[in-house]
Order: structure tokens, then sequence, then C-alpha cells
């Protein structure tokens, strides 16, 4: 294996950080290196916001729902999908952004997630860690107030960046079986290799250190979605300009 498919592989998601600061040289080369990632048409349809505030990190500790290392990291990031600056481009050239559709936001979003990604990976190589944090969803509204988000743009996700004061065991993966496939997509085999990845991942679950428990994934999986899934997206998303039509 080579190096960097070895980092891919050593991923935690890390929610303890050192109190040692991150310099600000080596944030804006993770950054820099991470917007070469592949974007739809070009159109890098993202903005980061690093709250340094920290009365800002602590709102948005509680915005996401109380989760301390939002207020506790050193580095924190709103991820947000950018229309903003794409409507620009198009008045300086006279033309009107046509930003009601679905697809537009799926290239945005996406977007989002690949630059992402890529910072979480170039900060992990230059020995930080971090945790995405999806409950700035929660109370999105209240985060576009608090940081002054305009219409055309929503915040994604955040993600906290630190040295890592505790490095977790990495938690099991679904078996290749599952999620690659030839040809057609063929469940052929699926509950069984399901049933094996169940008993992996509640052993997992029974023997980490922290937040011991025994049930399995499936069974997270029932417990989480069978409930709707912060039903206030769809009305905020619309009321931002994101029409999805
Ligand atoms: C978009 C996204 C949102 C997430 N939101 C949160 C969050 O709000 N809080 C949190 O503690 N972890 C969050 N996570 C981290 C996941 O729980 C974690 O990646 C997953 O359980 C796998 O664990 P690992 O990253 O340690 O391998 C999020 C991950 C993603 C990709």
């Amino acid at each position: 294996m080579n190096s960097v498919m070895e980092l891919l592989q050593n991923h935690t998601s890390v929610r303890k950080f050192k109190e040692q600061p991150v310099a600000d040289q080596l944030l804006q080369e993770i950054v820099q290196a991470s917007q070469y990632a592949s974007t739809s048409n070009h159109i890098q349809a993202y903005t980061m916001i690093r709250v340094k505030d920290q009365d800002k990190k602590n709102t948005l500790a509680t915005l996401s729902g109380n989760q301390p290392y939002v207020a506790e990291c050193p580095i924190f990031l709103v991820f947000c999908a950018d229309l903003n600056r794409l409507g620009k481009a198009c008045s300086i050239n006279h033309e009107t952004i046509e930003s009601s559709s679905t697809e537009i936001f799926i290239m945005a979003t996406v977007d989002v997630a690949l630059v992402a990604q890529n910072i979480m990976i170039a900060a992990e190589s230059a020995g930080l860690g971090g945790v995405y944090i999806g409950g700035i969803r929660n109370n999105p509204q209240a985060v576009c107030d608090l940081l002054q988000i305009p219409q055309h743009v929503y915040p994604v996700f955040g993600m906290c960046l630190g040295y890592p004061e505790k490095i977790n065991a990495t938690k099991p993966r679904l078996p290749l079986s599952l999620i690659l496939k030839e040809d057609t997509y063929s469940t052929v085999g699926d509950e069984e290799h399901l049933k094996e990845y169940d008993d992996l991942i509640s052993n997992y679950y029974k023997e980490r250190t922290n937040n011991k428990r025994s049930n399995t994934w499936t069974e997270g999986i029932a417990a989480f979605l069978k409930e709707k899934q912060r039903p206030h997206m769809k009305a905020f998303l619309n009321d931002k300009g994101f029409e999805m039509k």
C-alpha cells in the first residue's frame, strides 16, 4: 500500500484536541492544496468561513446540538455551498444566474464535499485531525444570521481541526462486496454480508474505549433512519434561494 492509501485507511474522526495552535500558514497551505479538488464545470461553488471568535464558536457548539469540540478546537471551518459569487460572475457578463434548478444545488453541494474531504486528508497528512459537523444543519438559519451568510449560500457542514489529543481506533467499513458492484446493481448475497458486518461492528463497539455499546450497524441505521432527518431543510433551502426546481 502506498502512503496516501495508508493515510486514507487510518482516518478516524478526532474530537479531542491539544491546545497547541495550528499555524495560519499551515492552514493556508492545506486549503490551497485542497482547492485542486475536481469541481463541476470549474464552478468552485464553495466558500469556507473560519470562525475564530470564541463567542461565535461557543454559539455554534450550542447550535450544533451541544458539541463541545466545536468550541474547543483550534480551527473551526463552516463549509458553504456558494452560488452568490457565481451570480456575480454572471452579472459581470450582463447575464443573470439561473439558480433555481435541483442540478445546480447538487453541483454546489458536491463541490463543497470534495474540497472538504481534501482538507480533511491534507490536514491529516500534516499531523492534524478533525471531524465534520453536520450538526450545524440543526439550526441553519441561526448559523446564517451569526455568520452573515447571504442568499444563495448555505452552510453544508462544519469541520473541527487541530492536533489530536486522542486518536480513536479506526471504525470498520462495509465489506467491498456490498459497495463495489460489477456491471449491474446486484444485491445477491448482500444480506449475508450485512450480517457479517453487523458482527464485526458490534465487536468494535463492544471493545472500543469510549461510548461502549453492543448494537449492530443495521440496528443503528434503523433507529436513525426511521425518523425524518432535519425536516426544516427544504423550507430553509428554498428561503435561501435554492429552489430545487
Ligand atoms: C457530513 C458529515 C457530518 C458529520 N457530522 C458530525 C457531527 O455533527 N458530529 C460528530 O461528532 N461527527 C460527525 N460526523 C462524523 C461521523 O460520525 C464519522 O465520520 C463516522 O461515524 C465515521 O467515523 P470515523 O470518521 O471516525 O471513521 C460527520 C461526518 C460527515 C461526513
